[in-house]
């Protein structure tokens, strides 16, 4: 197909490009088998909301601003999770928030939200920074490693998918139970997440044969039971220990939180396994979509040098307006002056959204943007369409953080408030964002404060939408150590 309407001027990033228009839905589950993109074709990303119906199922795909509004803000309670979401995640992350409905899952939100303010931006900063300390050192190592001190002028090659992935895991493992990840522990949980994220797109799409939920849960179990067994030891690790809470004014990691959690309203708390539950989805949602992003926003630093230099420039600066700089690590109320690079972040998660897309259910029969949606449909939001669609952005395939500065034009200033949803709207809107974005800017802004980002012009990397946006061949590019 040609690409979207694209000024001359604006450089495209990779996407895999939508496939032409087709109505044999079998063909597109078979494509869909490797990735989910397989599923959309060029069409769906011009359209309001898309239909159709499959053995016996109706589906939509809603792109028009105002519908998914409707259903994911005002009629949120007319459009729960679909029961795909949890039997999907079920071997995996049990009846844990993210995936349950109605009081069972307010239940939940109300207790997670406390534990959250365990891991107010302040308090966690010192964890992050540590995390981060421990990447730049692997990296130096790696650079300095390459062709002697400082590597060879071509950069060192480095695979930012592995290393953000493990940035990101170190950072919530050192958030929830006070103590960095390990790299041979860390080695094999993320081979076994990275085998039950592939199995799982599969296990979406062969559901839609109608093949018997139980015996792919069961196929799906085989992949989570070495990623709960190592949670619930930690866990229990702590349960059995005990920590006093009258000797302390406040819990001291997110774990301590939850264990101690408890609902205003009825006065429960998290059991045993529904600690598991929620450990197992925090780190699953804490880990794999601040990893997808920031490979993404490494790669297209690597792309786009004015950006990066930009940025660079934007660090130096919050660094040289304070006492100590530019030796000392970047505080609190540094990171809140990187305007710029909250603008890249923004960018990044508008062409690539860690989660692609969610599914609601519709309880009653009713309209979506003038199309008719039966009741029980599955309803499909995707961040990936909307954030690419042609008639709400201009150059949609095109990075330009610009767009989401505060002298942005009001189109985009519009665009970025009315289709925009990376990390959903409303009640269920994901409570770890402005974690997830202080942690983003402090890999970026030390990253960039340390080295040059360059393309490796041998790798494209190879985009897959599974669970979460990632790479299938990771995403090579190559550091250069700058010199103060
Ligand atoms: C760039 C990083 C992140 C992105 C793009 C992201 C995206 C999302 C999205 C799209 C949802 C809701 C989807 C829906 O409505 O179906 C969600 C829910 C959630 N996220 Fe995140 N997330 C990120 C980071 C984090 C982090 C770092 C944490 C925790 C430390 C976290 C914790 C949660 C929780 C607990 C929920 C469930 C909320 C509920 O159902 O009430 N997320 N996230």
């Amino acid at each position: 197909m040609t690409n979207p309407p694209t000024s001359p001027e604006a450089k495209e990033p990779i996407y895999p490009l939508p496939e032409p228009y087709t109505p044999n839905f079998l063909r597109r589950i078979r494509r869909g088998l490797y990735s989910w993109f397989g599923l959309l074709n060029e069409w769906d990303f011009r359209i309001p909301v898309g239909a159709l119906r499959f053995m016996g199922l109706n589906l939509l795909l809603v792109n028009d601003p105002a519908a998914v509004r409707q259903v994911m803000v005002s009629e949120v309670e007319a459009f729960p999770k679909h029961p795909y979401t949890l039997w999907i995640l079920e071997p995996l992350i049990g009846r844990a928030i993210f995936s349950v409905n109605g009081e069972e899952w307010a239940q939940q939100r109300r207790l997670v939200d406390q534990a959250f303010q365990v891991a107010q931006l302040q308090r966690v900063l010192p964890q992050m920074e540590g995390a981060v300390e421990a990447l730049m050192e692997r990296l130096e190592a790696q650079v300095d490693g390459c062709t002697g001190d400082g590597g060879s002028i071509d950069g060192c090659p480095v695979d930012a998918d592995a290393e953000m992935t493990l940035v990101t895991a170190d950072v919530i493992v050192r958030t929830i139970l006070s103590r960095p990840l390990e790299g041979a522990e860390a080695e094999a949980i993320f081979a076994a997440f990275a085998r039950y994220q592939k199995r799982a797109g599969r296990a979406l799409m062969l559901r839609f044969l109608r093949l018997p939920r139980r015996r792919l849960q069961g196929y799906l179990a085989t992949h989570a039971a070495p990623i709960r067994a190592w949670i619930a030891a930690a866990i229990e690790a702590r349960l059995d220990t005990g920590d006093d809470s009258s000797e302390r004014s406040s819990p001291q990691d997110l774990l301590q939180a939850l264990i101690e959690a408890r609902d205003p309203q009825s006065g429960a708390r998290f059991s045993r396994d529904g600690l598991v539950d929620q450990v197992c989805f925090l780190f699953l949602a804490g880990h794999e979509t601040s990893a997808s992003s920031l490979g993404m926003a490494v790669y297209l630093l690597g792309c786009f040098p004015e950006v990066q230099q930009r940025l660079r420039a934007e660090v130096l600066q919050a660094l040289g307006s304070r006492a100590g700089a530019p030796d000392r690590t970047l505080g609190f109320d540094d990171l809140r002056q990187l305007s710029y690079g909250a603008a890249i972040f923004n960018e990044t998660l508008r062409l690539y959204p860690p989660v692609s897309f969610f599914i609601r259910e519709s309880q009653a029969n009713t309209e979506l943007a003038g199309s008719r949606c039966p009741m029980r449909a599955l309803v499909t939001l995707s961040p990936w369409v909307v954030q690419r669609h042609e008639q709400h952005w201009s150059d949609p395939n095109a990075f330009r953080p610009e767009r989401f500065l505060s002298d942005a034009n009001a189109d985009d200033r519009r665009w970025a408030r009315d289709a925009f949803l990376p990390y959903g709207l409303g009640p269920r809107k994901c409570p770890g964002a402005a974690f997830a974005q202080q942690e983003a800017l402090l890999v970026l802004a030390e990253l960039v404060r340390r080295f040059e980002v360059l393309p490796d012009p041998e790798h494209e990397p190879e985009l897959v939408a599974r669970l979460t946006l990632r790479s299938r061949n990771g995403i090579r590019v190559r550091l250069l150590r700058l010199r103060s």
